[in-house]
């Protein structure tokens, strides 16, 4: 009798996935030449994410085109990773490539506002229904900087978090919950911070009693949250769930903060207009940039006319708060382009339409299996489990089946789709077709019956 998780068979699992390993490598020659022969670069990689791909090595990427890319071996993939929400309105999008070459040939950085600036203030004010914007190059910046102000204008030191989730490589963030609610750092964080007790408390996603007993306590000077978490997977908030800890936050003076950089999915306004949320500030990056290194923050009146009379004061330093390069002309350039031409309401119907597809391709699949698997959706983000769809971040962490994960990624990756590292999920651009959903349910199908003959 062979040892059965999740449905699946493990001895067949691990044979496939050998099976699968020899035909990605057979399949990639010139990617595997272009990664032994990166040896000045760490693990042979630009960057440590790189490494984290079902294969022996990364594919190397030649180009990449609205919702597809062509690595080096000259194979093309649908590509429904895009770059983890940085070109969800689609590689090499034609407006932001003009308007990123016409900034660049007029001059990249100055340290002073370029005419674009003002206008995209507006529209992210229009967008996000919060008046007064800055600007910086990652979200994980402007998690930490929104971090800084809050503290400041509370006098209150710490911030409040919800299990498992992830606002970029922020110490305050990186953190879990212990069994008996203390902070502890995330397992495998790499150098874990100095204690994160001194600085965060957590809390399980939809928990309001929780959310209640922490910030009772008085030293919580802000909460950030994602609407929905999607790093642990996309796991969604329960009905009645926001406007309650709205109510908590406000009757403890403790700031909202909500950081929509992956939550885009959701519409044109985020979670944010879709749900009616009201944060104090606000966080996006990673999309509005259409892939050129841009984030933005925002925030109430109230909160900027405090930050605003702070800042007239010489004695405060700006260290810590901004960048040589935040704000820079390239950048706001296409800021601009990606809000005047993407993240329109047509490319959300659109994507949203195939994500639906996608989620009731791969739903019917594996009913037909008889498997007591699961599909989650966030607008254009879909992603499946296998179990069902877990509420809190703990619950999604404890679901995660690595070997059954690399085995579906891999088997999808040798058959012309890229699914997102980390979890099974899919986005889709405007840029992405019909046809490319029903691929990945042939694919997904296929899978299976390899998985379950008979
Ligand atoms: C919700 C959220 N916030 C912030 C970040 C950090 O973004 P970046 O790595 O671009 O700084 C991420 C990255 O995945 C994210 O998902």
């Amino acid at each position: 009798m062979h040892a059965t998780t999740n449905g699946i068979d493990r001895n067949r699992l691990a044979e496939l996935f050998l099976t699968e390993t020899r035909v990605f490598v057979d399949k990639h020659p010139r990617s595997a030449e272009l990664a032994s022969a990166s040896g000045s670069l760490v693990a042979g990689v630009p960057m440590p994410w790189m490494r984290r791909w079902p294969g022996p090595f990364p594919l190397t990427v030649d180009e990449a085109h609205g919702g597809r890319f062509v690595d080096v071996d000259g194979h093309e993939y649908v590509d429904l990773c895009l770059g983890d929400t940085g070109a969800m309105t689609g590689h090499a999008h034609p407006a932001v490539l003009a308007a990123v070459a016409a900034q660049l040939a007029r001059g990249a950085t100055t340290m002073l506002p370029s005419r674009d600036a003002p206008v995209v203030g507006d529209e992210l004010a229009r967008r996000f229904g919060l008046p007064k914007w800055q600007f910086a190059l990652s979200a994980t910046d402007a998690n930490r900087f929104v971090l800084r102000f809050a503290r400041e204008l509370t006098g209150r030191r710490k911030v409040l978090v919800h299990d498992w989730c992830y606002h970029g490589t922020v110490d305050e963030t990186l953190v879990v919950a212990l069994a008996d609610g203390r902070t502890a750092s995330r397992p495998g964080a790499i150098g874990p911070q100095v204690n994160p007790e001194l600085t965060t408390a957590v809390v399980p996603f939809n928990d309001i009693a929780a959310v209640e007993r922490a910030v009772a306590k008085g030293d919580i000077a802000c909460m950030l949250i994602e609407p929905a978490l999607t790093n642990i997977g996309i796991v969604l908030p329960d009905p009645g769930y926001h406007e309650r800890l709205r109510d908590v936050l406000d009757r403890h003076d403790v700031l909202l903060i909500v950081d929509e950089t992956h939550t885009i999915c959701a519409g044109p306004g985020g979670c944010t207009r879709e749900w009616g949320l009201r944060p104090d500030m606000f966080v996006i990056g990673k999309t509005i940039g259409s892939g050129v290194p841009v984030a933005a923050y925002g925030m109430t009146a109230a909160v900027a006319e405090r930050i605003e009379a702070m800042q007239r004061d010489e004695g405060i330093d700006v260290s810590g708060v901004g960048g040589t390069l935040a704000g820079n002309a390239v950048s706001l350039a296409a800021v601009r382009a990606t809000l005047e031409h993407a993240l329109q309401p047509g490319d959300f119907s659109h994507s949203n339409r195939l994500a639906e597809a996608w989620a009731r391709g791969v739903h019917d699949a594996f009913s037909a299996h008889g498997l007591p698997w699961s599909v989650q959706r966030l607008g254009c983000r879909a992603e499946y489990w296998f179990c069902a769809p877990p509420r809190t971040g703990a619950a999604a962490a404890a679901a995660v089946d690595h070997d059954l994960d690399a085995f579906m990624h891999l088997w999808a990756l040798n058959r012309g789709i890229l699914l997102t590292p980390f979890h099974n999920m899919a986005l889709f651009t405007p840029f992405h077709g019909n046809a490319d959903v029903d691929a990945h349910t042939a694919v997904f199908a296929s899978a299976l019956e390899a998985l379950l003959p008979g």
